[in-house]
Parts: structure tokens; sequence; C-alpha cells
């Protein structure tokens, strides 16, 4: 005769099934707050100037916004930008003004004053001495971008 000393107990867990099924709804609202968190004193974005949606300006904020972080970040970015030369907000300015070119030392990547011997025009515009027209691969910048970037350097590329 054999004997189970184990004594199987099945366990039936019975789930207290709709015990407490209070409508637990809450729909946290979620107010409106924070309207101003991230601006400046005049309402723009802190991170990368201006409202990219607007038209582009001869200031450095709105060249940030509008070309080296839409158009230039996807390589001029991080550890492995060409050249070094990184464009995104928090780097661009003094990687490019008054910052020897790479690739033609002889001139600045931005000369304030100086428009036609800044080598960042002369990549844009795709004469430099050196290398390919930026962006790389294009699409290219317009000649009305070009020449608001240029007004930019020749009003002393402040930033
Ligand atoms: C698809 C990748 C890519 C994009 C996008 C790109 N670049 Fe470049 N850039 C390069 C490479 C690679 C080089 C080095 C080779 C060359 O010049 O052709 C370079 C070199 C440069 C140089 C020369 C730096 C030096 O000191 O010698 C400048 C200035 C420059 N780029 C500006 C720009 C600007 C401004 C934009 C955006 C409008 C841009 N690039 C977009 C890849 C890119």
């Amino acid at each position: 005769m054999r004997f189970n000393a184990k004594g199987h107990t099945k366990r039936t867990a019975l789930p207290w099934l709709g015990a407490t099924l209070a409508a637990v709804a809450l729909l946290a609202a979620c107010g409106g707050g924070g309207s101003g968190e991230g601006l400046d004193a005049n309402g723009r974005p802190l991170s990368e100037g201006e409202d990219p949606s607007g038209p582009l300006l001869p200031n450095f904020r709105s060249i940030q916004s509008h070309v080296f972080t839409p158009r230039c970040t996807g390589c001029h970015a991080g550890a492995t930008a060409p050249r070094g030369l990184r464009l995104d907000a928090t780097n661009s300015y003094a990687l490019l003004v008054g910052v020897s070119a790479g690739q033609v030392p002889a001139l600045k990547r931005v000369a304030p004053g100086d428009p036609d011997n800044s080598y960042l025009i002369q990549k844009l515009e795709g004469h430099a001495g050196v290398g390919a027209r930026m962006p790389l691969g294009g699409p290219y910048l317009d000649a009305a971008s070009v020449n608001t970037i240029r007004q930019w350097i020749k009003n002393g590329a402040v930033q």
C-alpha cells in the first residue's frame, strides 16, 4: 500500500473578483501651468535661440536656429565633428568666430567685419580652397540666406 506523505492539497486560489471595482477615474487635471518655462525674458526658447518659424535674421541666434542647428549638426556635432567644428548651439560661436579654419589656417572661419575672407562663407558659397561645398551633399543655402549670414559677419559677428 502506497502512502503519499505529501498529501497534495490543491490550492485553489479563488480570486476575489469584483470585490473592489471602484471606478478609479483619475483624470489628473493637467493644468496649463509652466508656460514661459524654457523661455528667456523676451519669450524666446533658451536652448536654440529664437523661433525657427520666423525669418532668418542677421544675428547669431537666428542663424543658429535656422541654419546651424537644423542644417549642420547632423555632421558637425560631438567628438566626430569634421575638423573639430561643432555647430550645435553650445559650441558653434566659440569654434567659428576668430578661429582659424582647419583646412586653410590663413583664414578665420568667421572674420568679424570681413565676410569675403571668412572661410564659413567660402564653404557655403562653394569656392573654398579645400573640400566640398556645405552643407556637404546639399541642399545648399540659397543666396539670400548666405547674404544674411554675410550681413551678420559684416556687422561684427556679435553673439
Ligand atoms: C553630411 C555631413 C556634413 C554636413 C551636413 C555639413 N558638413 Fe561641413 N564638413 C563636413 C566634412 C566631411 C568636412 C570636411 C571635408 C570638406 O570640407 O569637404 C566639412 C568641413 C566644413 C568646414 C571647414 C572647417 C575647417 O575649419 O576647415 C566648414 C566651415 C563647414 N564644414 C561648415 C558647414 C556648415 C556651416 C554646415 C551647415 C550649413 C555644414 N558644414 C554641414 C561634413 C558636413
